[in-house]
């Protein structure tokens, strides 16, 4: 916490003396090689135990915690440090079938809401691509740990989620380890401008499409920005379909000037607000899809011992973090120790 605190701050300066615009992204990477330079001393600083006895099965998934990383991070080096640090399971960065730089920068950066921190960004699913994704995933080290990890699927249309389910699938279905498909449907995509989380039909048909090609279980992440008679609608229609799983939910689309963030600062018109503000509706949707029977995993706001509980008590059985983890990883090793 200190030392991001520092780091933050000192290249904050750096900007603003070379008059450059400030730009948490900078600090987030240089933080990001700090901690991976630290890795020789990982036994020391990075090895925590998971908790005893509290594992969470979904679909024959085994999640020793039920605490993993929302999709946010493609840096196997970091993802790698977080499950030493006793994370459950990890879900990657969501991969597009082309390789894309993402959004101009500054794109990422702190955000406040009534009062309470979060992040705000507008990266625009900056990645590889598919066809380097399916050639790295199958030797990554990740799957040494034997926790459940998490594909996250996004696409431009319908077909290209399916494609790019298919192109994974066949790199590494027979790869004996535990994983899960996740549809990140909260992406702006599909022709008429629309998410296919705005858009029930389209998802079900999605959803059977990718179900006659794998068997593989599949997190659907829903977005916080939908009506309730939207979510209740997917709620129905993925009880309908074996091994699908609820992730509630994504960023909230807000824009720069609502979160305390300058305009000057920020590339984009909008983007998504996640962290602490996000808690109170992350609530409410798990409570919403706690009515059908599918397992639900509560992201959005979750940082401590008593988040868990509450999402607990709401319905929710997987606790998926992000802006926590870019605020304090150790708060992992916190939240087991309370388990
Ligand atoms: C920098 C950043 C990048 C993100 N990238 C993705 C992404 O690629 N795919 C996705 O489904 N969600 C993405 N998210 C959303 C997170 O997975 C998560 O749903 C959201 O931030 C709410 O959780 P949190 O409050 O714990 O951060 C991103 C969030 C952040 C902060």
């Amino acid at each position: 916490m200190i030392s991001r605190y520092l780091i933050t701050n000192i290249i904050y300066f750096f900007q603003f003396f070379v008059m450059r615009k400030k730009d948490l992204e900078t600090a987030v990477v240089i933080g990001d090689r700090a901690l991976g330079s630290f890795l020789i001393f990982r036994k020391f600083i990075f090895d925590f135990p998971l908790p005893k006895n509290k594992e969470v099965e979904i679909y024959g998934l085994l999640f020793p915690s039920p605490i993993i990383s929302a999709s946010f991070k493609s840096d196997h080096q970091i993802i790698e440090m977080w499950l030493r640090l006793g994370l459950g399971g990890v879900i990657l960065k969501t991969i597009m079938q082309e390789k894309r730089t993402g959004n101009p920068r500054p794109r990422l950066q702190d955000a406040y809401l009534n009062g309470e921190k979060g992040l705000i960004n507008s990266l625009g699913l900056p990645g590889s691509g598919i066809n380097s994704f399916t050639e790295t995933i199958k030797g990554a080290k990740l799957w040494e740990y034997d926790r459940p990890i998490g594909i996250s699927v996004g696409g431009e249309n319908s077909l290209e989620y399916l494609d790019n389910v298919k192109k994974i699938d066949s790199k590494i279905h027979d790869i004996k380890k535990q994983y899960f498909y996740e549809l990140n449907i909260s992406c702006p995509n599909t022709e008429n401008g629309q998410t296919i989380c705005q858009d029930p039909i389209i998802l079900e048909s999605l959803l059977k499409d990718i179900r006659s090609v794998t068997d593989k279980v599949i997190s659907v992440k829903v977005s916080p920005d939908v009506s309730n008679k939207i979510l209740q609608d997917i709620g129905a229609l993925c009880a309908n379909i074996t091994k699908v799983l609820i992730n509630a939910g994504n960023t909230i689309y807000v824009k720069p000037g609502q979160v305390g963030v300058d305009k000057y600062n920020y590339s984009m018109n909008g983007g998504g607000l996640s962290g602490s503000p996000l808690f109170k509706r992350t609530l409410e949707m798990v409570h919403l899809f706690s009515k059908f029977n599918i397992p639900v995993m509560a992201t959005g706001g979750i940082s401590s011992f008593e988040h868990i509980v509450a999402a607990k008590s709401a319905g929710a059985s997987l606790f998926g973090m992000a802006t926590s983890l870019v605020f304090n990883p150790y708060c992992i090793p916190k939240i087991n120790s309370k388990l």
